[in-house]
C-alpha cells in the first residue's frame, strides 16, 4: 500500500481512532458492527469506504455527524487542525431527504436561513447552486415535482450551498438509473475539483470508487474493519464518463475486487 507524499503533507480532515461501535440488541445482547478502526483521511482528499452490505459503513458516517455515540473510541472531524463543529459538516444520506413542503429554492436556503445569512443573499446562493446541479428553471417546483435524480442534484445543492467543510456522502446515487448517476458522478466530479471540500464517500460500486476517489478504504465484513487502503493513481482532472477505459483503472479494480473476494456479499454491475 502506497500513499503518495502530497497527501501526507496535508493536515488531518477526518480521523478515526480506535473505533469500535455495538448495537444493543432486544434480547439484551449486543452486536458489534464496527472493529477497532483507525483512518486518517486528509484535507481535500476525496476518500471512499467500500465493503459488503451490513458491515458498518453507514453506522461509521453516522458516527461521523453525531448521531450515532460509539461505544469506543472516538471520530474528530477537523480543519486547519481544530475541530470542527457540526454547522460544518455536510451529511448526504442515500435518500434526498428534501422537506416536501418547501419548494426546491426554499430547501436551498434552509441551512443559510439557520446560519443567518440575509434573504437577499439566501436567494443569490441558492440560484447560484441550483445552477451548478442544472436545476435552473425548478426553483419554485416541489420535491414531488422533481425526478429522482433531480430530487438529488436538489439535495446535493441544499448540502453544497453553506460550504462544508467536510462533506459525508452514504451512496448517494446508488438508488439512481445508470445515466443519471454518471452524470452525478460528473457534477460531483466538477464541483470537487473546484471546491476541494473534503470528502467521506460511501458506495457499493466499484466503478464509482475508482471513477471519483484518492484513496478507497476496503472495509471487511462485519464487524467492520478496515481491510486495505488503495491509492487510486489516476491523474486528474479525470474524465469520469471514460475513466474505465484506462489501462490503470483495469488493475486498481481487478486489485479491489480481490480485496473483496472473501467477502463477496458486495454486488457491482460487471463492466
Ligand atoms: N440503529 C440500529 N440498531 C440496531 N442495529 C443496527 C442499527 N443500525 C444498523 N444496525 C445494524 O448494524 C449493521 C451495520 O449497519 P450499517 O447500516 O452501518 O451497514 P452498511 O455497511 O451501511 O450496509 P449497507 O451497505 O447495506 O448500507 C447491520 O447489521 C444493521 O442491522
Ligand atoms: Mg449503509
Amino acid at each position: 500500500m502506497v500513499t503518495s507524499d502530497s497527501l501526507l503533507t496535508r493536515n488531518p480532515a477526518f480521523v478515526v481512532e480506535d473505533l469500535t461501535h455495538a448495537f444493543k440488541l432486544p434480547d439484551g445482547g449486543a452486536m458489534t458492527v464496527l472493529q477497532n478502526i483507525s483512518l486518517t483521511v486528509r484535507e481535500n482528499e476525496f476518500f471512499t469506504v467500500v465493503g459488503p452490505s451490513g458491515c458498518g459503513k453507514s453506522t461509521l458516517l453516522n458516527v461521523a455527524a453525531g448521531l450515532v455515540d460509539a461505544s469506543g473510541g472516538k471520530i474528530r472531524l477537523l480543519h486547519e487542525n481544530r475541530d470542527l463543529i457540526q454547522t460544518d459538516i455536510g451529511y448526504i444520506t442515500q435518500d434526498s431527504n428534501l422537506f416536501p413542503w418547501l419548494t426546491a429554492i426554499e430547501n436551498v436556503m434552509v441551512p443559510l436561513e439557520i446560519r443567518g445569512v440575509s434573504k437577499k443573499e439566501r436567494i443569490s446562493r441558492a440560484e447560484e447552486w441550483l445552477a451548478h446541479v442544472g436545476l435552473t428553471g425548478f426553483e419554485n417546483h416541489y420535491p414531488r415535482q422533481l425526478s429522482g435524480g433531480m430530487q438529488k442534484r436538489c439535495s446535493i445543492a441544499r448540502t453544497l450551498v453553506f460550504e462544508p467543510k467536510v462533506l459525508l456522502m452514504d451512496e448517494p446515487f446508488g438508488a439512481l438509473d445508470a445515466i443519471t448517476k454518471s452524470a452525478l458522478q460528473k457534477t460531483v466530479t466538477d464541483l470537487w475539483e473546484r471546491l476541494r471540500t473534503t470528502v467521506v464517500f460511501i458506495t457499493h460500486d466499484l466503478t464509482e470508487a475508482i471513477a471519483l476517489s484518492d484513496r478507497v478504504a476496503v472495509m471487511t465484513g462485519r464487524p467492520g474493519a478496515v481491510h486495505a487502503l488503495v491509492d487510486i493513481e489516476i491523474p486528474r482532472p479525470r474524465d469520469v464518463y471514460n475513466v474505465t477505459d484506462l489501462p490503470e483503472f483495469k488493475s486498481i479494480r481487478r486489485d479491489l475486487w480481490q480485496l473483496l473476494e472473501n467477502d463477496i456479499a458486495i454486488r457491482e454491475t460487471a463492466k
